[in-house]
């Protein structure tokens, strides 16, 4: 696992942007999975900022996960931290990018999709997400297999109860549909990003503790070219 500290989330963010550009200016048809969430959300306004004409113009865009039973018209949905900070920005058309449907009333035929799909580009490039304080990829909880690709998850109290932050109003939270870790495992590139000081217990974790499915993103510690980015209030 390589670690990276950087002096703040501006740096932090700064580094995930140009790790991209470069990326995908070597391979222009990448396919990347992103993440919802805080953290990311400078990145992509520093990619957005980066990107010439025809940088994305065969890149694939799969998105991390969804809450269950959340509409993509909610503001509090992942596609809502994603669609109008990053897609729409780079005019990423339809069918260069996906969405879990999580009010779709068969949710097997979606996470089918999304994995027909990764399958069909070859596997993920990138794979580019947070980490929750209990140290889940995406919405993939602590003891979830290291053998799994997209599925529906039961989440913690800690994912529902954190999750709120998102929403203007109390929702519940009770299911999640995500990209699996072994997803992450055969990616070319997984990176986990971190900042802020309420990330240092569980960035502490990921790099004392020995590789676990209890903790999802030890998982960095068995990829090829799996990366730790961290701020320094967030690293140890
Ligand atoms: P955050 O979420 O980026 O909003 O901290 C990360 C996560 O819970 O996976």
């Amino acid at each position: 696992m390589n670690l990276q500290i950087f002096s703040d989330y501006e740096a932090l963010s700064e580094h995930a942007a140009q790790f991209v550009m470069n990326y995908v200016r070597q391979k222009p048809n990448a396919t990347i999975c992103v993440a919802s969430g805080e953290t990311p959300m400078l990145t992509f306004k520093k990619i957005v900022e980066k990107a010439q004409p025809h940088d994305f113009d065969e890149v694939t865009f799969v998105a991390l996960d969804e809450w269950v039973g959340i509409s993509p018209d909610n503001p509090g949905s992942c596609r809502a931290y994603i669609e109008p900070y990053l897609t729409l920005p780079l005019n990423i058309p339809a069918e260069r990018v996906s969405y879990f449907d999580a009010l779709s009333a068969d949710l097997e035929a979606e996470c089918a999709r999304v994995n027909d799909l990764i399958a069909a580009k070859g596997g993920l490039d990138i794979i580019m997400v947070g980490i929750g304080l209990n140290g889940h990829l995406g919405l993939n909880e602590p003891g979830t297999s290291f053998d799994t690709y997209a599925h529906v998850s039961e989440l913690e109290p800690i994912t529902a109860s954190v999750g709120q932050k998102y929403f203007t109003n109390e929702t519940t939270l009770s299911q999640g549909i995500t990209v699996g870790l072994k997803h992450f495992l055969e990616a070319k590139v997984a990176i986990v990003l971190a900042n802020g000081s309420r990330k240092k217990d569980i960035i502490g974790r990921v790099i004392n503790e020995p590789v676990s499915e209890a903790l999802p993103a030890s998982l960095l510690k068995i990829h090829a070219n799996g990366h730790l980015w961290v701020d320094e209030a967030a690293g140890v």
